[in-house]
Formats: structure tokens, sequence, C-alpha cells
């Protein structure tokens, strides 16, 4: 029916998981009915237990794996070790990009902090891009961040801070003891071109047009020599694939633009609504990646 549907509109890619593990079954169940809409009125476990394992039973005894077409088969992937992955009659670029991502992605629960950079003195001058270093409010957040992740991750094994190769970002993590640190320029800010450094005033008085374009279609709007958002969005790729292939917390300490995009794709947001979305100095946002989608938490350490 659904290859009949998309006949010449668009492409079928079945993707089929298939999970072994009874230790990860069992957990997908009591995470179920703790966490699904579908037992919020259901408070005696056990009961709760017994009509979702009913439920299995009929899903199964109706099942019919798929066998034909374009498909991609994950069999016992979830750990993150071991597992098979099948393809089936698939080609193309996206096809392609697809089977890539979900070789990386999973659904372990696990941590992702997300920062800007303590306040920089171009903040202070409403300067945009350069690299400058951070303002005194700026080293004292990137102090009490140090402190927060500290007792934020005593119980975690492992955990890794990832920074811009601005020195703002570099600034905000040195603070940060105990867990590798790693610099990736995919997470630099916006590239504004010629308009580096500039204040928006000046960009408004000195280059009207420029001004008046990036109003009217801030996200496709590109710099002269630098960047749009969608360029931006674009380099991003690499990150969030890393992002979603990790299991232990990440620490990102990156910048607005940039954090717009990848707050914007976790808590899965429209693009259009990325280049205004708010991104305030010493705040940090808390994702939470597991089974019922992604929750979010909000710290802010200054007022
Ligand atoms: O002002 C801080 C900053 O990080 C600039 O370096 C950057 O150009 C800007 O924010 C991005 O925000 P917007 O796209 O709203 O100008």
């Amino acid at each position: 029916m659904l290859m009949k549907m998309a006949e010449g509109n668009c492409k079928i890619i079945f993707l089929e998981t298939i999970c072994n593990d009874r230790n990860i079954i069992e957990r997908n169940v009591r995470l179920k009915i703790q966490q699904s809409p579908d037992y919020a009125d259901q408070p005696d476990y056990e009961a709760g237990l017994q009509d979702f394992l009913e439920r299995l039973t009929n899903y199964e005894k109706v099942y019919e794996p798929v066998q034909e077409g374009s498909y991609i088969k994950m069999i016992d992937m979830v750990k993150g070790e071991g597992g098979q992955l099948q393809v089936n009659n698939i080609s193309g670029y996206l096809p392609g990009r697809i089977v890539f991502f979900l070789v990386n992605s999973h659904l372990a629960p696990r941590p992702i902090l997300l920062t800007r950079h303590g306040e920089s003195l171009h903040n202070v001058r409403g300067r945009v891009g350069g690299d400058t270093v951070l303002s005194e409010d700026g080293e004292l957040y990137s102090k009490k961040l140090a402190n927060f992740i500290e007792k934020r991750l005593k119980n975690e094994k492992t955990a890794t801070i990832w920074t811009s190769t601005l020195q703002r970002t570099i600034l905000t993590a040195t603070p940060i003891v105990g867990f590798p640190k790693i610099q990736w320029r995919a997470l630099d800010e916006i590239n504004s071109g010629v308009c580096d450094g500039m204040t928006y005033e000046e960009i408004k008085k000195i280059m009207p047009e420029e001004y008046e374009s990036r109003k009217k279609d801030k996200l496709r709007y590109r710099y002269p020599r630098g960047e749009s958002y969608l360029d931006v969005i674009q380099r991003l790729e690499p990150v969030i694939i890393e992002l979603e292939r990790q299991r232990a917390p990440v620490v990102v300490i990156s910048h607005q633009a940039v954090l717009r995009a990848l707050y914007s794709y976790f808590a899965d947001r429209p693009l259009r609504e990325v280049p205004d979305m708010e991104m305030p100095l010493h705040t940090i946002i808390e994702i939470q990646m597991g089974v019922t989608g992604v929750e979010e938490k909000r710290y802010k350490l200054m007022d």
C-alpha cells in the first residue's frame, strides 16, 4: 500500500530494527510502562507490564519481516557493539546518508550540555565575530560553569568537552578539569565575512543593503565573504553525527548562531526558527536524549 502511494512521488525505504537482547527488551518495556502516555492512567506497574507483554504477543502474531524493495535492517545494533546492518537495494546520496546516520545513532540515554562561551570583550562592545578574550563576567561564568560541570558529571565515568577553535570558548573551558577537551573548527561562530568586528549599527550605516537583505531572510543571507545560517547548518553535520554516536555526556561550548542550529536539530525545531531563537549567554541547556525523545533543562548560572 505504501509503495503504491509513493509511486511517482517519492522513494520508500523500509527500516526494520530487530532486537534479540532480553535485557534491552526488558529495559525498553519498563521505560515504556513508566513513561508512555499509554500507561499514564495505570498506577499498577505489574498490570501495565502484563498488558504490554500481551500487546507484544499480538504484534508478533501478525508481524511480517521486510523482504523486498529498498530496506535497511538493523539487527542487534542497540548495544553499540557487534550487531549487523543489512542494506538492500539502496542507492543515491540521501539514502546513503540515511544509512550512515543510522549506523551512528542510538537511543542510550545520555546528556548533552550546550552553552555559549562566557561573555567576550566583543559581546560587551556589541561587535560581531572576532576572536576576543573573556570579559570579567565571562571569566566568572567560566568558573561557575566548571563548578556546575564538576557536580553534574561527578558520577559519570567519561565525558568530553567540545569547544570551537576561537579563544572565547577555549578560555571558557579552561577551568574545567578532569575531562578531555576537543576543539572543532565546525563549532566556530558564523563567519561574518566583511562585517567581522562591526556592530549591527555600523553595518546598518555603512552597508545598508546588506543589513536589509539579512533582515529580510536571515536564514539564507550570506555575509559577503562569510557564511549564512544554512552554511553553518551544513558544516555542523559531522558534529551532529558525532554527538549522535557518543554514549557518554558531551559539553559543547560554542557560539550563538552555531548553538541555535545545534539546539534546533535536537529539539526538532523548524529551520525557519533557527536564526532568531533565543540563546542567552551564561546559560546551560541540558538535553537528555532517551527513549521518549528529548527532554530539556535550562540552568542560568548568572543574573
Ligand atoms: O554577537 C555575538 C555573536 O556570536 C556574533 O559573533 C555573531 O555574529 C552573532 O552572535 C550571531 O547572531 P545573529 O545571527 O543574531 O547576528
